[in-house]
């Protein structure tokens, strides 16, 4: 196949960051995606409905003129998050979620949740107002692996929220094992999951073995070849609690390429080139679209977008960076060759 139409995608997870960052990347997605999820995690973070129409307005200013690109808001909950806001989110069109850190899982989550059982009332306030909950699965037990902390997520915190919020609809953020596909597939059709690129292309080999490389570290950590395996099945299958959420999470590479390096990976600037290479790798084309482009939008209840995307069998090499000396972020792939191109 060399070229190969989609109806337009969104991206279901992304970090977009402020300032110069923010202007570095946002022209990477909004000429790709129609819409995007946008997490809340700033520093401070995105509590209220009122800091989340701020940061869209921002945002917004950082579009290309001509590109039409609409933010979805989430809110980052914390212990202090009162139901009132959560009916507050409801009601507002810009804002479609909650997303839950556990405190210390990830970049920016110190402000989290500590005790996912004292957050209950709030979950409860969310399944009565029909907010989905983002959920980044992983436990923040310092003695639990880290390779391990997604699995014992997925059969402590994550099955009891489930079974005692029987309404509530759940996305399990960037899941990366066999272990939490099997969870999804298993769960009620109100549990859906996002995947990323990277956790679909590399085994923790292509972090680890040969040299430690700081642009493939994210979190959660990538896994062993027969999680990724598994990833991969679930996103080509045409299942539609699987779809497209890139997680593309843009730092400076001065803080990647460092003694302690930041976690993410910054894949906006090629997203749904990325997937291409992934669903076409593994016979799958044909699946893309629904991956990218329907089911996320219809999980969230939104419409599905009209326009369509052009992808052409192009290569082409990624730039080792964007933007300038003093600001630049490293892409995934960075130096390396692509071989679908968006048509211009
Ligand atoms: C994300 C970031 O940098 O904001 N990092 C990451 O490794 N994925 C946070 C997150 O989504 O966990
Ligand atoms: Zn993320």
């Amino acid at each position: 196949m060399k070229k190969l139409t989609i109806t337009r995608p969104d991206d279901w997870h992304l970090h977009v960051r402020t300032g110069a960052i923010l202007k570095i990347v946002m022209p990477h997605t909004a000429r790709q995606f129609a819409r995007a999820i946008i997490m809340p995690n700033l520093k401070p973070p995105v509590t209220t409905v009122a800091q989340a129409l701020a940061y869209r307005e921002e945002i917004l200013q950082a579009v290309p003129a001509g590109l039409d690109f609409s933010p979805l808001m989430t809110l980052y909950l914390t212990g202090a998050t009162t139901a009132d806001e959560i009916r507050k989110a409801a009601e507002c069109e810009h804002v479609q979620a909650f997303k839950l850190y556990p405190a210390g899982a990830t970049t920016h989550s110190d402000a989290g949740i500590s005790d996912v059982k004292a957050a209950y009332p709030l979950l409860e306030a969310m399944e009565k107002n029909d907010v989905p909950l983002l959920i980044h699965g992983e436990v923040t037990d310092e003695a639990c692996d880290i390779f391990d902390r997604e699995r014992v997520f997925v059969d402590t915190s994550l099955t009891e929220i489930v079974r005692n919020f029987p309404e509530l609809r759940i996305v399990v953020e960037h899941v990366t094992t066999t272990e939490a596909v099997q969870f999804v597939q298993s769960a009620g059709a109100r549990i859906a999951a996002t995947i990323t690129p990277q956790h679909l292309m590399f085994n923790r080999n292509a972090l680890l073995a040969g040299g430690i490389r700081p642009h493939h570290y994210c979190l959660p950590i990538i896994k062993r070849e027969h999680h990724r395996q598994a990833l991969v099945a679930a996103a080509t299958s045409g299942n539609s609690k699987f779809f497209l959420g890139t997680d593309s999470a843009p730092h400076l590479t001065s803080l990647k390429e460092a003694a302690c390096g930041c976690a993410g990976c910054y894949s906006a600037h090629a997203a749904l080139e990325l997937y291409a290479e992934v669903f076409e790798q593994a016979g799958a084309l044909d699946k893309l679209e629904g991956f990218a482009s329907f089911h996320g939008a219809d999980f969230y209840r939104l419409p599905r977008n009209s326009g369509t995307i052009t992808l052409e069998k192009t290569v082409w090499k990624v730039p080792a960076a964007y933007g300038a000396d003093s600001a630049s972020v490293t892409p995934l792939k960075a130096n390396e060759e692509l071989t679908w191109q968006i048509a211009q």
